[in-house]
């Protein structure tokens, strides 16, 4: 079997067109644009990246973007200031802090204090609780970039076996929680559970979000199954001096065995800055108190 490829590149496109769309709408009806602050501490080179990507992808889909740098010696009373004056301002529907942030700073004291109803994150535990409870809340963009993917490749989840390798905050337990919430059967694999290759052979969807290359072997996948690989790990190359991004799936094999897989780059990675938008929007449409059809995005 040759699996299809998951093309989350095409489906984030997708997404940001129709984020555009409801942007247009959302400033027509509000007088203002919806306004996505990110706050960057320090200098470090692929947070600079991202921020960058993340104030132009936020601009072209018609968006507000307040960019916020402090310098990587900033005290976490400075910090913590910045955020409580953006909880404040009108024009700020959604906060990110960039993270990882400087050695000397508690990111859980800086993400409490985020409004939770800014936290286009989803990290604030209060958010964390609302997904938890089926409450209406904000999702961590990436596990819910992976959801629209698999819902998209396969309609109704109900009933599947899933698992997720991985138990982060920010990926595997928000993509436990919402594949529960799909009526998957979740198993919650991480580095300490034995025989991993058996768990994952049950699984007719497997989301890999562990940080190592390469390891979920092909062999270890149920035929059919879709995978979902959220690793973005650079390796050494073929060449001398270059590298290359590879997945936590070894993808070549999977491929043979897979029903669905996800590419890496091109698969999961786009989908998050798309999902940002989308939780920054469906935030302004909140706090602005104007209604926003159910699944429009
Ligand atoms: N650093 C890398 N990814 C993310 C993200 O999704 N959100 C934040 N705040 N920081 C990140």
């Amino acid at each position: 079997m040759t699996a299809e490829l998951i093309d989350g590149k095409a489906f984030a496109l997708d997404l940001r067109g129709r984020i555009a769309t409801l942007a247009a709408d959302f400033t027509a009806r509000s007088g203002r644009k919806a306004g996505l602050a990110v706050v960057l501490v320090g200098a470090d080179a692929a947070s600079q990246v991202y921020v960058r990507s993340k104030g132009k992808a936020t601009v072209e889909a018609g968006m507000a973007s307040f960019e916020h740098r402090l310098p990587a010696d900033a005290s976490e009373t400075e910090l913590l200031d910045l955020v409580r004056a953006l909880n404040h301002d009108p024009l700020v529907d959604g906060i990110l802090v960039q993270l990882p942030l400087p050695g000397h700073l508690d990111e859980q004291t800086v993400i409490a204090t985020i409004s939770p109803d800014k936290d286009v994150d989803g990290f604030h535990v209060t958010n964390a609780g609302r997904l938890a409870v089926g409450q209406p809340g904000f999702v961590p963009c990436t596990p819910l970039g992976c959801l629209m993917l698999l819902k998209n490749r396969l309609g109704s989840l109900s009933g599947l076996d899933a698992v997720v390798i991985g138990r982060s905050n920010i990926v595997g337990k928000p993509m436990a929680q919402l594949l529960l919430a799909e009526s998957c059967t979740v198993t919650i694999a991480h580095s300490r559970t034995r025989n991993l290759a058996d768990v994952v052979r049950r699984a007719d969807i497997v989301v890999a979000a562990v940080g190592r290359p390469e390891m979920v072997k092909g062999d270890w996948i149920k035929p059919g199954a879709t995978v979902i690989d959220v690793g973005i790990n650079r390796v050494d190359g073929a060449e001398p001096g270059k590298t290359r991004l590879v997945g936590d799936v070894d993808f070549a094999g999977a491929c043979d065995v897979a029903g669905a897989i996800t590419p890496v780059p091109g698969g999961v990675g786009p989908m998050t800055i798309a999902v940002l938008l989308r939780n920054a929007l469906v935030a302004a449409f909140r706090n602005a108190g104007l209604e926003l059809a159910e699944g429009a995005i």
